[in-house]
């Protein structure tokens, strides 16, 4: 029987990851064994059948014995243990949520409702590594493959609104965190129904700069402020997320000439749903009820919004989104520019189709070809 093992199902896109494989009912036809790498020996998760105690998930000879690999853990723990396997020889799949291999060449971006043609290729040429993409980059294109494969971008401009969770557990609840201090410091203001704004305004603003505020994670406020930097710099002034868009986005569609994606990527205050606003070159004029066609054809998930005030607002915001699949897009307009420029703003939950999602599904398309 097909053996599996599954690294980094208790951190947040494992669990994630594990939830969604319940509601599906994917654990059946093969043998899970689950990996950890603090508490050897202890239980595994409930997935509603007996599994072994939990592994080392270091420990090399375990791993080497596993048809398929799914891991949650984390680049470093990547960096560490894949170069072992495949040095020892191991030939079995490698599906990954870390970014540690997005970018090698022997591996392959997974998306497959964008790229399953790719993932294809990959698979009849031999190639065992398929790696989840960055956030965003999977979200954007799970919003707009359509416009891609129609070949009507030119180039884009995102400006993205990223959420906590992007950033990790613990920066989800310095967010809330950061919330309740402002609340409780501004409690007798609110409290006042005739109490002046501009006073409740500098009560908040010296919570927010006072040396207690909680910054330990974000290092900055969040709540009541956006952050316009994620990830580290990189050589053009781009932040490190802002170059993963234009470089995952064209690897996952396998381009051959290089579509410009560019933007300015942004924190704000929303717990798990990253939210993106888009300018798109189109490479011809297409009219927008064509452009509303293609966007929603191009797979299960993808929903337009009417541009109206009352569905945007109903449809297209974290609060609407977090915790389903569906990815919506509206505000879908030209702009004032031309009639090649066309808007759009869309919003998708960070940890579904943003992280565990594509590796659920990769696991299932490996699955379909080891069996
Ligand atoms: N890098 C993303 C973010 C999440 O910070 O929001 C991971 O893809």
């Amino acid at each position: 029987m097909v053996k599996v093992a599954f690294i980094g199902w208790r951190g947040m896109v494992g669990s994630v990851l594990m939830d969604r494989m319940i509601a599906e009912n994917d654990f059946n036809g093969f043998e899970p064994v689950f990996f950890t790498t603090s508490q050897f020996g202890q239980r595994g998760p409930d997935i509603g059948m007996d599994i072994p105690p939990l592994k080392d998930a270091y420990d090399v000879k375990e791993l080497v014995t596993a048809d398929i690999i799914v891991t949650c853990q984390g680049s470093d723990h990547t960096k560490e243990v894949y170069p072992k396997l495949r040095k020892a020889g191991w030939k079995g799949f490698w599906i990954d949520a870390s970014s540690a291999l997005r970018m090698n060449d022997d591996s392959i971006i997974v998306l497959d409702p964008v790229n399953r043609d790719v993932i294809e290729r990959g698979l009849a040429s031999g190639m065992k590594d398929y790696i989840g993409g960055n956030c965003t980059v999977s979200l954007m294109l799970m919003a707009i493959g359509g416009l891609f494969h129609n070949g009507l971008v030119e180039w884009i401009t995102s400006m993205t609104y990223q959420a906590a969770s992007g950033a990790g557990a613990k920066n989800m609840r310095e967010l809330i965190e950061q919330m309740a201090y402002i609340g409780k410091d501004a409690k007798d203001l609110l409290d006042d129904p005739a109490g002046a704004a501009l006073d409740l305004d500098k009560r908040v603003i010296d919570a927010m700069r006072g040396s207690a505020f909680p910054v330990e994670n974000f290092g900055f406020p969040l709540a009541g402020s956006v952050l316009p930097w994620i990830d580290s710099e990189v050589a053009n002034g781009q932040s490190r997320e802002e170059w993963k868009g234009i470089v995952e986005t064209n690897k996952i569609l396998g381009t051959e000439k290089t579509i410009p994606i560019d933007g300015i990527c942004v924190r704000i205050g929303a717990m798990r749903c990253h939210s993106q606003g888009l300018t798109i070159k189109l490479t011809r004029d297409v009219p927008l009820d064509e452009i509303a066609g293609i966007i929603s054809e191009a797979n299960d998930w993808v929903k337009v919004i009417p541009n109206t005030k009352e569905q945007t607002l109903k449809y297209l915001t974290p609060a609407a989104v977090t915790g389903r699949l569906d990815v919506p897009v509206g505000r879908i307009r030209k702009l004032n520019a031309g009639s090649e420029y066309l808007t759009l703003f869309t919003v998708g939950d960070q940890l579904l189709w943003g992280a565990a999602e594509p590796i659920r599904r990769m696991f299932k398309i490996a699955m379909e070809y080891v069996s």
